[in-house]
């Protein structure tokens, strides 16, 4: 098979990488992509593959992450460069703990986050996850009526997508009511980091301040959680000890579990709804098919994860030199496998660019990743899309786009979302 020309990096590509991953998994199903030093894996056999063999696909990729931020440094003016050191020095270290870690260590931070996901504990927060989504879908409702818009439009990201998830990780840590404007403003910034896209040096020093001031926030409740114990996650957090250390997390430790809810748990599941939404709109069909109907919801909710994975790729540094689908690999390479690719992969997916709410096995797509670093929220995150959808679809018909030009998605490399989408309905 001829090999593909393809570069990820294309703001088109970036904006719609499936027509590029689809030439690279029939040509080349692990590809240099030389502006990134990285090998791209996009089948789903491989990125399975690659995933479940931690010992030669580590996770100890912290330094990939950090080569755009030091990029960007070296790229800042004299001046922004001696206001981020002085931010810097006041800024607590962060260890890896989860996604970056690999087993033994991963593990023992790993089973004492475990707790905060069982399955009574997702349950028993139900009500409180509906009463959010409750809460937003009449704020959409009166969205409608805003005068702000045109009469009869309103915008879904801002008014449904991003708030449910952000309202609900902050209930959940238990951030008080007056530290949540500064923690929405916060965890948005946080997520924006994995986008690896340039700033300029006056948003960087922004990002550096409000991290910094983050910590302090962090460090604050965690201090009060220790001495005050509440019904919320901070407060377990805080308060338990590390598996065979027989000793609470450092305050170091505590931020980097916290930072990984606030980049990996907010924005994936903003964009889940918004590409859901996108979807419900553009098959207006599906919308009474699905109505009233949890199981296929369900399904549905796995197909928007599958056809629009919020996390496209996340990498892995080779520890040995090895071969993938007989592609060789050296010790020190970093790949980068591609969920978004593997997810519609037509090896996998019969009809892989098309949604189908009846897909037999539409959970073993693998937006969440898949072995010891599947993520841990995804328990979460599903009753927030399985809940979110039901609930839309109850209080509203006809849901459509309220502009005639499709919505773009924004030109991302690896959290991949929209970033707006005006919508009419009609009230149920
Ligand atoms: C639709 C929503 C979500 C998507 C698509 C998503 C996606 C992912 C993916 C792909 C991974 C695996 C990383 C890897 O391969 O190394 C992951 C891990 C993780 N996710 Fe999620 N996530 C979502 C929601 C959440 C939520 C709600 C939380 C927490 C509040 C969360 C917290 C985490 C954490 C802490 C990890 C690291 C787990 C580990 O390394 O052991 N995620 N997520």
């Amino acid at each position: 098979m001829s090999e593909a020309t393809v570069s990820l990096f294309d703001t088109e590509t970036l904006k719609n990488p499936y027509p590029a991953y689809k030439s690279l998994r029939d040509s080349q199903p692990v590809y240099f992509e030389a502006a990134m030093n990285i090998h791209v894996v996009t089948r789903y056999d491989l990125v399975r593959e690659a995933i479940k063999d931690t010992a030669t696909f580590s996770s100890r990729y912290d330094k990939f992450l950090g080569a755009s931020q030091e990029m960007m440094f070296a790229q800042a003016s004299e001046e922004v460069q001696q206001q981020l050191i002085e931010l810097n020095e006041q800024m607590i270290e962060v260890p890896p703990t989860m996604l970056t870690l690999d087993e033994p260590d991963h593990t023992k931070y790993r089973s004492l986050v475990n707790q905060l996901f069982v399955a009574a504990r997702i349950k028993a927060a139900q009500p409180a996850v509906q009463a959010v989504i409750d809460n937003c879908i009449s704020n959409l409702a009166q969205g409608l009526d805003d005068s702000a818009q045109p009469e009869g439009v309103v915008e879904f990201v801002g008014t449904f997508a991003d708030p449910v998830p952000l309202r609900i990780i902050g209930d959940r840590l238990g951030i008080p009511e007056e530290d949540r404007a500064f923690f929405d403003h916060a965890a948005t910034q946080a997520a924006s980091a994995l986008r690896l896209t340039p700033l300029s040096g006056e948003a960087l020093v922004e990002r550096a301040r409000t991290a910094l001031q983050l910590q302090q926030l962090l460090v604050r409740l965690v201090e009060e959680r220790r001495s005050e114990p509440q019904d919320d996650m901070i407060t377990i957090l805080a308060n338990s000890k590390l598996e065979g250390d027989d000793r609470e997390l450092t305050h170091g430790e505590c931020i980097s579990v916290l930072n990984q809810f606030l980049v990996a748990g907010h924005e994936t599941t903003s964009s889940t709804f918004g590409w859901g939404m996108l979807l419900l709109c553009q098959h207006p069909q599906l919308q009474e098919q699905l109505r009233g109907n949890e199981k296929l919801i369900k399904t549905f909710c796995e197909e928007v994860l599958r056809l629009e994975s919020p996390v496209q790729g996340l990498p892995r540094l080779v520890t040995r030199d090895t071969d993938l689908g007989g592609y060789p690999l050296r010790a020190g390479d970093m790949v980068m496998l591609r969920y978004g690719a593997a997810n519609r992969d037509e090896r996998q997916f019969a009809e892989p660019d098309s949604i189908d709410v009846n897909r037999a096995k539409a959970g073993s797509q693998l937006a969440f990743g898949a072995g010891v670093h599947f993520c841990i929220g995804a328990p979460l995150a599903r009753q927030e899309l399985n809940l979110g959808f039901a609930a839309l679809l109850a209080a509203g018909r006809d849901y459509r786009l309220a502009a005639e030009q499709l919505p773009q998605s924004e030109a991302s490399f690896i959290l991949r979302n929209l970033p707006r989408l005006d919508i009419s309905f009609t009230p149920a």
